[in-house]
């Protein structure tokens, strides 16, 4: 996988016992990434535990701080924790879980907690897997939430040339461009933002990432056609079994490729697990095993 400037982490060694460590969300059952560490571990060479861990909607402060006085080592934080970690983590964050305004890493150091957010390198890192080549790409975000917010910056860094953020509600990408502009000063990439039938503006696009929640309503994002330039690659952050509906729809559209977000699920584990332990797992077979066992085992 392609080397990333290591945030602050890099815990000392557990002392001997596999380390523990869990993913905390609610609901939570359904996550694969105890699936993931462990292959990751098996793979490396690391012994480790990784567990689930449930918290009440009004209790994630106390189950974090449980965890970690108890010898816990690391959290992975899922829906709908992650501004929470955010705030508990503040200010021992790393720039991208700062921009990004979510955490999905914890661990403590020295009695306090930090955080990062390898969302965004996750997506970045399977873009390149899946033959991408982001120096000047034109980028269209679908969506305007957490999601969308929290892989701004990383595909700013890999050196996208323009984004362009629609979405259902246009004033939320309005104020997230907004703010993100603000919070980086950056000049490049362009960020514009607008309605969804104002997709094309701007566009063709080498890359269209699906950053809602739509295929949870087993629909697609209600976008204009024409979207895809030549060789274009839709993906969509959700994954399944089947092919999403946006993956559908971008096909029709004329998406040279597409992908779902199983990839980015494995790569963000593969970054958390280099902060935790120093060593960065080779993500492809772990993505084709998790694959597998999609097929064999479609989420309910
Ligand atoms: P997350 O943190 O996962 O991004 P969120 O903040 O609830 O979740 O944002 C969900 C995103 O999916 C929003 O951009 C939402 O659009 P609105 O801001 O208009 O609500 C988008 N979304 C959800 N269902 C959608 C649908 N059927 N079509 C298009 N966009 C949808």
């Amino acid at each position: 996988m392609t080397a990333y400037a290591s945030p602050q982490a890099i815990l000392p060694p557990a002392g001997g016992q596999p380390g523990r460590y869990a993913v905390i969300g609610n609901p939570v059952a359904h996550s694969r990434s105890p699936r993931i560490h462990a292959m990751f571990g098996e793979q490396t060479g690391i012994a480790l535990e990784y567990g689930l861990l449930a918290a009440p909607l009004d209790g994630f402060e106390a189950t974090v701080r449980g965890f970690f006085a108890g010898g816990g080592r690391g959290l992975n934080v899922t829906v709908p924790f992650k501004q929470q970690a955010w705030t508990l983590a503040s200010p021992r964050l790393s720039e991208r879980a700062r921009l990004a305004g979510a955490v999905n890493t914890l661990w403590q150091r020295d009695g306090a907690l930090h955080g990062c957010n390898t969302d965004g390198i996750g997506l970045v890192a399977d873009l390149r897997a899946l033959g991408m080549d982001l120096t000047g790409a034109r980028v269209l975000m679908v969506g305007a939430g957490g999601a969308a917010r929290g892989v701004l910056q990383p595909l700013a860094e890999a050196g996208c040339a323009r984004i362009h953020i629609v979405n259902r509600t246009p004033e939320k990408a309005h104020t997230l461009a907004a703010e993100w502009l603000r919070a980086t000063g950056a000049a490049s990439p362009t960020v514009s933002a607008g309605a969804l039938d104002e997709a094309h503006k701007g566009g063709p696009w080498d890359v269209v990432v699906n950053a809602t929640a739509s295929s949870l309503g087993d629909a697609a994002p209600d976008l204009p056609g024409g979207l895809y330039a030549e060789g274009a690659l839709a993906y969509d952050m959700m994954y399944g079994a089947q092919p999403t509906p946006f993956m559908r729809q971008a096909r029709a559209d004329g998406a040279a490729a597409t992908a779902d977000g199983l990839g980015m699920l494995v790569c963000q584990a593969a970054e958390s697990f280099f902060i935790w332990h120093g060593v960065r797992p080779d993500a492809e077979p772990v993505l084709a095993a998790l694959r597998q066992e999609l097929a064999a085992a479609p989420p309910r």
